[in-house]
C-alpha cells in the first residue's frame, strides 16, 4: 500500500456546513475518508476543496513511521494558526494517530476532537457534541465493526478506479509494525456487501475495483446464520470477478506465508482480475525476517514467486522494503539485494526502519543503526530498484497490452494515461479515447516509472 497524501476532490451540496477532508497514508485511510463523508453527509455537511472554506477541517491520520507523524504535527500547528484567524472553525483527527496518542493530540491546541478508526459511526455525536465548547474523544477499538453497510461516497478524481475494504484489522503482528495496535483485530467483511458495492461501482462508470485489506490472503467470512458458509479470499475474488469481464479486479496487500494456490488459479482462470500482486518481502536475510516476525524465510517466500510465474507468466510482482531494521548486517543487507535481484520487481516502496513505540520491537530489539548507515542501504536498494524497473519496462518494449485509460496525461490533453493489467503506468496518443475506456496499446519507449505507446487498432 502506499503512503502518499490525497487531496480529495470537491462535490458542492447543498449542507451549509463546508468539510475539508485531508487524508495521509495508506489507501484503507482513503477509503476510511469515503466511510466518513457517507457518514456525515446526512448530518448536514458537503465537502469543500480548501481548508480555507471550511467549517470542520477533519484529517486521517497515519502512524506507520515517525516522519507520517511529523508531517500531521506541522498540519495540525497550521490549522492553529487558522483557527486564531477564524473563530467556529473545529478541526479532528481520525484515523492510525489518533488511535495511538489519544489525550496527546486531543491537547493540542488545534485540535477539538479526536476519533479512532472504529469509532467514526460517533462523529456526527461527536461534532454536534462540541457546540457545548468541550473537547471530545471516542478510540474505542471494536471487535466487530467492519462499516459493511455504509457505501461509501466516492471522493476518487477518476471515476474509473476505485478501492472497497474487505477487512479491517491485523493480526500478524509483525515485530516493527503499529498497525495491529492502532486498527485492531482482524475482521472480515459479509462478502454479499462487497460484491454489492463493487456491483453499483460498475452500474456507475467505475472499471475497477481495488480489494484492500493488511493480508487479504486471510480473508476469512463465516455466515452467523449458517456457520458452515464461509468464504475465503479466492472464493470472493471469484465472486467479484464474475459481476462482469468489464471491471478490472485488483487486490492488496498479500502476505507471503498466506498466499494460497487458490489464490494464484483463481487469478489465472480470469481475465479480469489483474495480473499483479503486491507482495512485501522486507527483508532478503532469514536472520531479520525471523527478528520481524513474518513467519516465513527467504526460501519460502521465492518458492511462493516461482509458484506465480509458474501459473502466471506475465504476472509482474511488486514489494516492500524495511532497510536498517535492529541489528541489520551488511551481509543481511546484501541478501535484501540479492532477492531482489532474484525477483526482479517491478516497483517497490522502500523505507528506513522506524522505531515504533510498544511495538514488540521497540521493547525488545535495539533501533541500533545509525541513521547515516540506515540512508546509505536505503540508497543503494532504491538506485537498484531503479535499474530493476527500468529492466522490466525494457522487457515490455514492442509488446501489446490493454490498457485501461484513468485520464489525460498530466502534459497534455491529447495524451491518455492509464495501466496495464501489470499496474504498470502507460501514456499514450488520446485518439477518441476518454478515461474509462480500454485500449490496445503497444509500447515504442520507455523511462523507469513509465512506458509509452501507441494505440493499435485490430
Ligand atoms: N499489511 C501490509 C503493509 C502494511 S504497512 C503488509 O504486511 O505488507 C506498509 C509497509 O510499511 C510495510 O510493508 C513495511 O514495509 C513498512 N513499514 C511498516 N512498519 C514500518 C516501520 N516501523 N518502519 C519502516 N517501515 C515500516
Ligand atoms: Fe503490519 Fe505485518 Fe500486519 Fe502488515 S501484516 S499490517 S506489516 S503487522
Ligand atoms: Fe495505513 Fe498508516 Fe494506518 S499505513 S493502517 S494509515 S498506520
Amino acid at each position: 500500500m502506499t503512503n502518499k497524501y490525497h487531496s480529495v476532490k470537491p462535490i458542492r451540496g447543498e449542507g451549509e456546513r463546508q468539510l475539508f477532508i485531508e487524508t495521509y497514508g495508506c489507501q484503507m485511510n482513503v477509503n476510511d475518508s469515503e466511510v466518513v463523508l457517507s457518514i456525515l453527509q446526512p448530518a448536514g455537511y458537503s465537502l469543500c476543496d480548501s481548508y480555507k472554506e471550511a467549517d470542520l477541517i477533519l484529517i486521517n491520520t497515519c502512524s506507520i513511521r515517525d516522519n507520517a507523524e511529523q508531517r500531521i504535527w506541522g498540519r495540525l500547528d497550521l490549522f492553529r494558526i487558522e483557527k486564531v484567524k477564524r473563530r467556529g472553525l473545529k478541526v479532528g483527527v481520525l484515523g492510525c494517530m489518533a488511535e495511538r496518542l489519544k489525550e496527546e493530540l486531543l491537547i493540542h491546541p488545534a485540535v477539538d476532537l479526536v476519533a479512532g478508526p472504529d469509532s467514526y459511526r460517533s462523529l456526527p455525536l461527536l461534532i454536534e457534541s462540541l457546540d457545548g465548547g468541550s473537547k471530545q474523544i471516542n478510540t474505542i477499538l471494536s471487535q466487530e465493526e467492519t462499516y459493511a453497510d455504509i457505501s461509501p461516497v466516492r471522493m476518487d478524481k477518476n471515476g474509473v478506479s476505485s478501492f472497497i475494504s474487505i477487512m479491517r484489522g491485523c493480526n500478524n503482528m509483525c515485530s516493527y509494525c503499529v498497525v495491529p495496535y492502532v486498527r485492531g483485530g482482524e475482521r472480515s467483511r459479509d462478502p454479499q456487501t462487497i460484491v454489492e458495492e463493487a456491483r453499483v461501482l460498475f452500474q456507475n462508470g467505475y472499471k475497477e475495483v481495488t480489494l484492500l485489506g493488511q493480508n487479504v490472503d486471510s480473508y476469512h467470512w463465516t455466515n452467523p446464520d449458517n456457520p458452515t458458509e464461509t468464504t475465503t479470499f479466492a472464493m470472493l475474488l471469484e465472486m467479484v470477478a464474475l459481476i462482469n469481464p468489464a471491471l478490472r479486479v485488483r487486490f492488496s496487500t498479500s502476505h507471503p506465508k498466506d498466499m494460497s494456490n487458490a489464490v494464484l488459479y483463481t487469478m489465472a482462470m480470469y481475465n479480469n482480475i489483474c495480473k499483479h500482486i503486491h507482495l512485501p518481502v522486507q527483508s532478503g536475510s532469514d536472520a531479520m525476517l525471523l527478528k520481524m516476525n513474518r513467519k516465513y524465510t527467504r526460501e519460502q517466500y521465492l518458492e511462493r514467486v516461482a509458484k506465480i510465474r509458474e501459473i502466471m507468466p506475465d504476472c509482474s510482482i511488486s514489494t516492500d522494503i524495511i532497510a536498517g531494521f535492529s541489528g541489520e548486517s551488511e551481509d543481511d543487507h546484501r541478501e535484501t539485494l540479492s532477492v531482489m535481484r532474484e525477483v526482479g520487481y517491478y516497483t517497490a516502496f522502500m523505507f528506513q526502519y522506524s522505531e515504533r513505540p510498544n511495538t514488540k520491537a521497540a521493547r525488545r530489539y535495539p533501533d541500533d543503526i545509525p541513521p547515516e548507515i540506515k540512508s546509505a542501504r536505503l540508497n543503494e536498494i532504491i538506485k537498484l530498484q531503479g535499474e530493476l524497473s527500468l529492466a522490466s519496462n525494457k522487457a515490455d518494449l514492442g509488446r501489446e497490452f490493454e490498457v485501461l485509460a484513468e485520464g489525460y496525461s498530466k502534459k497534455s490533453k491529447a495524451e491518455l494515461t492509464g495501466r496495464t493489467q501489470q499496474n504498470k503506468v502507460v501514456v499514450f496518443p488520446a485518439g477518441d479515447h476518454k478515461a474509462g475506456d480500454y485500449v490496445t496499446v503497444k509500447i515504442e519507449s520507455c523511462t523507469s516509472a513509465t512506458l509509452i505507446g501507441k494505440e493499435i487498432i485490430k
